[in-house]
């Protein structure tokens, strides 16, 4: 039998039974072809690049029995590269088929019988989950509970709520001023361009009431208007905990009256109420009002007047 292209052609396996439906099939199809007119003119440079790359493998094998000489290894394994690639790429691009390859499908659609009974078997299940809405309900309850429940330990990760905590330390109006083993400050424990770390005597080496006590001066200054009272004898009293991360401002430099934070480098100028001039500090240190009592110790007038340390979102200005 012909093919409608005018190739030969053989009877269709496809067919129905009655073999009324019997098409024409092609068995001469140009997409399987190889893409080349004149075939064996590239068979035979095909087949000399592989002898080429023969030759080259056998040089090689020789020079390696004579003891090696990197030049002519180097050009025989070039040239067995050489003549399997071009070999290769040659027999791949014009002597094999270049498609393009299509296949046809089939319909993938059910038959009606069978969709009818899919269908029949989904409404079946359907009333069947309504008839027992109230598990459904119950399986919802469930999850919605445990849903909530999930949350709870995310939720005590959080740990305690911080309340007041960031806003006051331990001191308060009256405090005792001690060093770290609790020994009081009297206003004779420091000569000029001394400092020292104290704390308030009912909370020694508290973390956040730790204070650097300074003393620039032998007679008072006033850092910043308002605080005229702040500083007897010449003491002033910072907060230690860093306004930028936190860190405890623990250096001060005499010769320019300013403290660092060895973290970040900030710099405070103490004379001008700790205000930070280098470094990515944002505020000045809180400073905490000193008095001098009758036996000459140094006592805080009230807590710090603004909290202390890095900023928090609840904190203002
Ligand atoms: S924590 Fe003090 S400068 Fe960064």
């Amino acid at each position: 039998m012909t093919g409608s292209d005018g190739t030969g052609g053989t009877p269709s396996a496809g067919g129905t039974a009655g073999g009324s439906d019997i098409r024409p099939v092609a068995t001469v199809d140009p997409h399987l072809e190889p893409s080349v007119r004149h075939q064996h003119r590239m068979e035979m440079i095909v087949a000399g690049s592989f002898a080429a790359a023969f030759v080259g493998t056998v040089g090689l094998a020789v020079v390696y029995w004579y003891g090696g000489q990197d030049q002519w290894e180097g050009a025989f394994l070039g040239l067995v590269m050489a003549g399997l690639g071009v070999g290769l790429t040659a027999w791949g691009k014009y002597l094999l088929p270049q498609g393009p390859f299509v296949q046809e499908r089939e319909t993938l659609s059910s038959p009606s019988a069978e969709r009818v009974a899919y269908s029949a078997s989904f409404e079946r299940g359907v009333g069947e989950m309504r008839r027992r809405s109230f598990l459904g309900k119950l399986l919802g309850a469930v999850l919605g509970a445990f849903g909530v429940v999930a949350l709870f330990p995310f939720i005590r990760s959080l740990g305690p709520q911080p309340k007041l905590a960031l806003f006051t330390t331990s001191w308060r109006k009256g405090s005792r001023v001690v060093q770290a083993d609790g020994t009081p400050v009297h206003y004779n424990d420091l000569e000029v361009g001394g400092y020292m770390t104290v704390f308030p005597s009912h909370d020694a080496n508290s973390a956040i009431s730790q204070t650097l006590l300074v003393r620039p001066s032998s007679s008072p200054f006033t850092t910043k208007p308002g605080r005229e009272t702040w500083t007897p004898k010449g003491y002033v009293a910072y907060s230690k905990v860093c306004t930028h991360a936190g860190c405890p401002v623990s250096l001060y430099e005499e010769q320019t009256q300013q403290l660092l934070c060895p973290c970040h480098q900030s710099l405070f100028n103490i004379l001008d109420g700790a205000m930070p001039v280098f470094g990515p500090a944002p505020r000045p240190l809180a400073q905490l009002p000193l008095y001098i009592d009758k036996k000459g110790y140094l006592r805080a007038q009230a807590g710090y007047d603004e909290p202390i340390g890095p900023g928090f979102w609840e904190r203002g200005a």
